[in-house]
């Protein structure tokens, strides 16, 4: 059911890759409430050509761009500015860390794969913003978001260095949030979310104990990607318009619950 929550807004998509993906959803979800968007991701992901589905089921253009370049993130505003004029929405879903897929643990880190895993999932967060903020491309209430997990706040081995990258994610929300909220009324947040099986996700050691465990230890369980995404499109209209510089959980509960009995009774 369509509730025109984003009749006339524009924004930008970045990190769907496959059915799978929570920007997936999320770009389906803000078609059916009415949003124009752009879709992006690394070159390298396009070449797979599943993203060509979501483009033509949502009418959207896709743009290339890798989010460590600086070239190619100028370019993607460039051809956003051209086409929509000012943006209302963008969505940061990219995460990559080479130490999680070469199973180096987190003592061992390799310190070229750590900087890698930093500034994709990251620093690019900071770069769209300071892009978004020098072409002054945010309509006033513009809403930009970020997803994240709570291994941002608590040890969660398998993460690895993902941790510190979404420690650092949240802080970039608030610190950019307050300027850019201070100078164009825009807003920046993070969506902390479940344990969702994407390619990222499963691309985490231990995931399925992870998925299983925060399951049964959240009262409501895992939040499905598309409730995360009905969550996204929330934070993009004009309902949420006083909201700014927040890690917001979305998660069954799973961050303020100890144990619930089902956890206990296994023990
Ligand atoms: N899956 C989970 O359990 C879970 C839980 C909480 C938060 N998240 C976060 O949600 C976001 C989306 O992940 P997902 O689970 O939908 O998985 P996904 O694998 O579908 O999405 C990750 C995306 O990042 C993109 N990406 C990687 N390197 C890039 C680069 N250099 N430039 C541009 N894009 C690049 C990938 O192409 C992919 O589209 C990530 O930030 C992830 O950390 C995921």
């Amino acid at each position: 059911m369509s509730y025109n929550l984003l009749k006339g807004k524009k924004g930008i998509i970045f990190g769907a890759l496959n059915e799978a993906s929570i920007a997936w959803k999320v770009a389906e979800v803000a078609h059916e409430e009415g949003a124009e968007f752009i879709l992006t991701n690394a070159p390298v992901a396009l070449r797979m050509g599943e993203l060509n589905k979501l483009a033509e089921a949502t009418g959207s253009e896709i743009v290339a761009a890798d989010v460590t370049s600086m070239e190619d993130l100028e370019n993607l505003f460039t051809i956003a500015e051209k086409k929509f004029g000012k943006l209302d929405f963008i969505l940061h879903s990219i995460g990559m860390s080479i130490n999680v897929r070469k199973k180096i643990e987190y003592t061992d880190a390799n310190y070229d794969f750590y900087h890698k895993a930093m500034d994709i999932s990251a620093m690019s967060f900071h770069r769209v913003m300071k892009i978004a903020k020098q072409k002054d491309i945010m309509n006033e209430w513009g809403s930009i978001l970020a997803l994240s997990f709570i291994a941002a706040q608590m040890a969660i081995p398998g993460y690895n260095d993902m941790s510190d990258a979404k420690a650092l994610l949240e802080s970039i929300a608030r610190t950019f949030g307050y300027y850019y909220g201070k100078d164009k009324k825009v807003r920046v947040n993070t969506i902390s979310q479940s344990p969702t099986k994407t390619t990222a996700g499963g691309g985490i050691k231990g995931f399925g104990a992870l998925y299983e465990y925060a399951d049964k230890n959240s009262p409501l369980g895992n939040a499905p990607a598309i409730d995360c995404a009905n969550y996204c499109v929330m934070m993009f209209s004009d309902l949420t318009k006083y909201i700014t510089m927040q890690n917001l959980f979305h998660d069954g509960g799973f961050s303020t619950t100890g144990l619930t009995e089902e956890i206990m009774g296994e023990l």
